[in-house]
This record gives C-alpha cells, structure tokens and sequence, in this order.
C-alpha cells in the first residue's frame, strides 16, 4: 500500500510575490485528472469522512489552515496544512476527515480520477472490512 507523505513545491521567491507550481507526474504521482476547491467552510465543520477505492488526491492550503485526518485501517495520523508552497499527497484507501478550518481557508484538491460516486466508500465499517479482505 502507498504511504501518505508531505511533498514540498517548487517555490519561486520574488520581492514582487512568490509561486509556486505542480507538474502531474513531476511533482506529484500521479496524472491530475480534475480539481476542485473547498471554501467558505463554517467554523467547527467537518468536511470529508470517507476513502475512496482508486482515486488519490493531493491537498494543498491555498489560502489559511486546516488540518487532514489520515487513517489506514491501523494508524491515525494528523497533518496540519498551512502554507501553499507544499500538500499531502493522499494514496488511495485511506480514510479521511478534513478539520479545524480557519476563516477564509481556501483547500486546494487535485485528484488523479473523474468524479464517481461509485468510488466513495463513506461507511468506516466497510472500509475496514474492504481493507482485511485486501490484506
Ligand atoms: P465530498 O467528496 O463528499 O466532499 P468532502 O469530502 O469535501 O466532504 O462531496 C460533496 C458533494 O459534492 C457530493 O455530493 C459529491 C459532490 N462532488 C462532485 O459532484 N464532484 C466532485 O468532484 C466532488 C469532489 C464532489
């Protein structure tokens, strides 16, 4: 199974503003084949909640802070994002809840598949059973 890790960016600084980019396959491993954003979270909401069963993802903190709750079936692990110049690369199969939104907090998901329902696993028991029958 692929590992959850932080990937840092490239980071171009410049007094004029700095930039930073990502090349799908370069920089991240994996082919982007969409991308969306999370905003305008209220405070205490809790986004996310489910695994998927192929897609993977990388996260980035466009804009404020929030915090990405990573579970694999034996191992919990937080990763707080707050900086656009790096993300958290998610590998399919693991379970995750995305917390602690500050205000005006701007989520940045790339995501290796098209969107499909299909793909979700949004029950935690299944998802374990899904992951001992994988074992
Ligand atoms: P969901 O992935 O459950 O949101 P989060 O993990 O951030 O809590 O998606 C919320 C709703 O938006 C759900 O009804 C499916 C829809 N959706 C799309 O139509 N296309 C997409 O690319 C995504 C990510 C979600």
């Amino acid at each position: 199974m692929k590992k959850s890790k932080i990937i840092n960016l490239p980071k171009i600084l410049d007094r004029r503003g700095n930039l930073s980019f990502i090349e799908a396959e370069n920089h991240i491993p994996f082919d982007i084949k969409r991308t969306y954003w999370i905003y305008d979270v209220p405070g205490g909401e809790t986004r996310g909640g489910h695994a998927y069963k192929e897609n993977e993802e990388f996260i980035v903190a466009l804009s404020g802070s929030f915090d990405v709750v990573l579970d694999d079936g034996k191992e919990r692990k937080v990763y707080s994002l707050n900086r656009s110049y790096y993300g958290l690369y998610v590998p399919k199969l693991y379970w995750r809840e995305m917390e602690n939104f500050s205000t005006n907090s701007l989520a940045l998901v790339l995501s290796s598949t098209e969107y499909s329902e299909s793909d979700y696993i949004r029950d935690y028991n299944l998802f374990i059973q899904l992951l001992n029958r994988n074992d």
